[in-house]
This record gives C-alpha cells, structure tokens and sequence, in this order.
C-alpha cells in the first residue's frame, strides 16, 4: 500500500535551476512534512457503522441471536462488511482510518503493515478492556483478565497462563479429560442425525465438567444465570437500570462457582486455579483466581459452534475427512491434521472476528500521533478472508496450518498474537478435536445443513444453531 497521505501533506512545485540562484534571497526552509491523519467522512462513517458496527452490536457479542444470525447469514451481510473495508482501504491508500463512533474515536486497521504493531505493543499501552467490550464483559466476568489492568492484570494472565498451560500443546490434565469426552460424547453420535442442539447439550456437560467437575454435570440453573448474564451483556449497560439485577445474578452465580470449586476434583480448572499459589498469598481475595472461571466456561462452551462448523467443513470435504480420520485410527497423538482442520475453520469463521483495544497513552501509527484513550480495531476475519492477501481466501484448506511459523503469521489471527494472545488456545483446539475425534471414530459424516459445495467460495457466515450433520456407522 502506497502511503499516499504523506504526498498529499506536501505542496509546491520542485525548483528550478534558473530559479535556485545565489542572488535571491534565501528560500525559506522546506516545512516538514506532517502527515495527516486519514479520517472517514460522514457517508463513509455512515456505511462502517450500518454494515460493520451496527450488524455486530445486533448480532450479539456474547451470546449470538439465532435467528440475527441466520437472518445475516441468508442475506450475506459479512460481504456488506468486507466491501465497505476494501473500499475504505482503497480510498485511503491503506492507512488506519479514524472513524467517530458513538463512543469517541476508533482506528480501523485495514493494511497488513499496520498489524504487527498493533500485536507487538505492550497490553500496558494497548489495553483489552476498550469501553464498549468492558461495559459487557464487566458483567459477566468483573475481576477476569480482560476486565483488568496494570500489575492487578499481570497477575491474573499470569494465573491464567499457568491454569490453561498455555504455553504447552498438551495440557497436564488431558488424561482426565479425555476420561470425560469418552464418557459424554457417545451422546453425538446416537442417531443418523446430530444436531446443534444435542451438540450444545452435551458440550456443555462437557465444559462443566472440566472446568467445576463432575457435580457441576448437569447444573441447568447455573447454565440459565449464565445465559441470563450473556444476554444481558450483549446490550452493552444501554438497558438503564438493569445493572444491579444482573449484578444479583452474578452474584449468585459467582457462589455456585466457589460452591464447585471448594470441593472440584483435583484435574479441573477450578482446583487447579484454588491450588495456585495465588490464591494462598495475601492479594488472594483481589486477583479472584477462581473467578477467572467465568471466561473458561464462556470460552469453552463456545467450541460448540467450532465443532459444528468444522464437522460441516469435513462433511463437505471428503478427502480432508479422510486424511482427519486416519490420523485419529492410527492413534496419533496430537492429531495435527485435525488441528489444522479446526483452525481452518476458525480462520474462516472465528469466534472473535474483531480485535478492539484502546490506548493508555499516545500512541503512533504511520506517522500520525493519536491521543491516550483511541480505540483500536483490527478486523481480524476481514483480514483472515483477505482474497489480496490470503491465497484461496474462501476455501478450506487446512495444510496451510500445517506449515512452519503458520500459528505465528499475523494476516490469521483467530487467537490473536502478542501479549493478548488467548491462553486456551491449546486447550481449546484440542478439546475440539477430541469432540471431532470422537465423532469419526465410529461414524462419516456423509452430509449437513445448510450445504456446502466445495467448488465455489464458502459462505461469510455459518449460522451453526441450524447446523444438521448426517452420520453412518463405519
Ligand atoms: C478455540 C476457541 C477459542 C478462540 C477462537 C479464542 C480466541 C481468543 C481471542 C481472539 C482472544 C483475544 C481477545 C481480545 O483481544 O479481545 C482470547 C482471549 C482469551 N481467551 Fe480465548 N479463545 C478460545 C478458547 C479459549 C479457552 C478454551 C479459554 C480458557 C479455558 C480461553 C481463555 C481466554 C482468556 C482468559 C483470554 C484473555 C487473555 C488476556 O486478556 O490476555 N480461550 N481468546
């Protein structure tokens, strides 16, 4: 991308020879050159917020609306999305463009360039918790990691870290895991046709289990406190006067949660969080460490949507399935084919399509000063999709995460990168592949809904609640 904003700040003719002579006064120094920011005007800002703000807000950010979904999905509205990125990034010649939204000033990071210092800079200066994702988030998770800041914030990641094993493939309690998957997945594949339904059932059981343990299995009132919070969450505090009730709610289901915890079998995530040095030390009541558990429940029941995307991928792949199902008869272990297929399937359709930050200082970009406070959005699956930069954008090819250094390249960034980057990223996509493997194990998956054909480009968004996969015995 060409910087074209540093051209247009200059002005004036080049001189000439005859003009450059000893006898004239001196020319005045050239002035140096400040380039300006590249901001979008009313029409642009108009479209931004009616194709991409608005449709996310509506969407649902915590808990995504169904039939919104299915509605988006019918109507193609990702497309509406990505064009009106490309044409801001066309007119703009690639530099971050500075849209007013309703809550102050937002850059929009559209060029590849500009990506790396947006990971690469300390979560001190670029935070997580921009306001609009707090004022929801806050409510569901008050003292988790993204809600926090400064040492408090260190501390916590650093509990999450070492909970989540983040930096190992395997995570120390897959053993017991893999117990619970053998136990409750049997229940995807009773009938010729699983549906989302049954699958969220049964991941959320699953989910339960790893993270409160076996008592919290099926605690259906703790499921409908949290949905209750989620719901409340995606209106982002705009519903005046209902924070106190679902603070109430919180309360109630922060309780059953230490409830759990208090007597949780020692692989769980709970114990594991009770049994971390910091929940013995004196700021112990502060960094809440088993409070961090109201993410890990958000996050992994999530995978529900994640499995069933990638299961419709595979369906509608059959080579790919193939290969996938290889690998889990020859018993490998950490089934890579089949992490790539799932992180496939979260390039194309990521459960967090945009990365939003906000400066705790002045920050720069391309030569442009921005004041402490700018929220910052990466559209993470704009770029992800980004047929200029991403060969075979709207295919499903999972080998290309099978090459080197493909976690670390920044176009892709289903888990983000840098100091925010997600601690479950292992123990997801291997929680994942374990509910996939399970699956393939006894059973094809010889179709699904909505069809998919391989040979044309994939659809912008799966609805998964409407998601149907037709199973045969092996
Ligand atoms: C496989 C599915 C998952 C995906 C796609 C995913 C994606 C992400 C992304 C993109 C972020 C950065 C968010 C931001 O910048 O605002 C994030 C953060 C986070 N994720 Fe995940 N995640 C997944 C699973 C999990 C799981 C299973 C857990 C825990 C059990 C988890 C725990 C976290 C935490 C604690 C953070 C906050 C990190 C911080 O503030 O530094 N995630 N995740």
């Amino acid at each position: 991308m060409t910087e074209d904003l540093t051209a247009a700040a200059s002005s004036g003719t080049p001189p000439t020879a005859a003009s450059a002579t000893a006898s004239t006064p001196a020319a005045p120094a050239p002035r140096p050159v400040v380039p300006r920011p590249a901001r979008a005007g009313r029409t642009e800002t108009a479209r931004f917020a009616a194709t991409h703000t608005l449709p996310a807000f509506v969407r649902g950010a915590f808990s995504a609306r169904p039939k919104v979904v299915a509605a988006y999905a019918a109507l193609g509205q990702q497309g509406w999305s990505a064009a009106t990125l490309r044409a801001m990034r066309a007119r703009h010649g690639g530099a971050p463009v500075e849209v007013r939204g309703l809550s102050g000033r937002l850059l929009v990071l559209l060029d590849p360039a500009d990506l790396r210092q947006f990971y690469e800079l300390p979560v001190r200066t670029l935070a997580l918790d921009a306001p609009d994702k707090y004022k929801g988030l806050s409510l569901l998770e008050p003292t988790g990691v993204i809600c926090s800041h400064g040492d408090t914030r260190e501390e916590r990641r650093r509990i999450n870290d070492e909970v989540l094993a983040a930096s190992r493939p395997v995570h120390p309690s897959c053993r017991e895991f893999q117990a619970v998957l053998d136990e409750e997945a049997p229940a995807l594949a009773r009938d010729a046709e699983l549906d989302f339904a049954r699958l969220r059932r049964t991941v959320a059981r699953i989910v339960r289990r790893m993270v409160l343990g076996d008592a919290a299995a099926g605690d259906e009132e703790l499921a409908r406190w949290l949905l209750v919070l989620r719901e409340e969450a995606n209106w982002m505090r705009l519903r005046k006067g209902r924070a106190a009730a679902a603070e109430a709610v919180y309360a109630r289901a922060a309780a059953r949660v230490e409830e759990y915890a208090a007597r949780a079998e020692p692989h769980t995530l709970t114990a594991l969080a009770r049994s971390h040095p910091a929940a013995a030390g004196p700021e112990a009541a502060a960094l809440d460490p088993v409070g961090q558990a109201h993410h890990w429940l958000l996050a992994l029941e999530s995978l529900d949507q994640l499995v069933a995307r990638t299961l419709l991928l595979l369906a509608a792949h059959p080579a790919e399935q193939e290969a996938a199902r290889a690998e889990v008869d020859a018993g490998a272990p950490e089934l890579p084919r089949l992490r790539a297929c799932v992180q496939e399937a979260l390039r194309l359709y990521p459960l967090v399509p945009d990365l939003v930050r906000v400066t705790r200082e002045e920050t720069e970009w391309r030569g442009v000063r921005y004041p402490a406070g700018t929220a910052v959005l990466v559209p993470a699956l704009f770029h992800q999709r980004d047929p200029e930069q991403v060969p075979a954008a709207h295919r499903f090819v999972p080998a290309r995460w099978l090459e080197a250094e493909a976690a670390e390249d920044i176009r892709m960034a289903p888990f983000s990168h840098g100091g925010g980057r997600c601690p479950g990223e292992h123990l997801g996509v291997s929680t994942a592949a374990g509910l996939i493997a399970a699956v393939l194990r006894g059973h094809r998956v010889t179709g699904g809904r909505p069809a998919l054909d391989p040979s044309l480009a994939l659809p912008g968004i799966l609805a998964s609640a409407g998601i149907r996969l037709t199973l045969a015995p092996r």
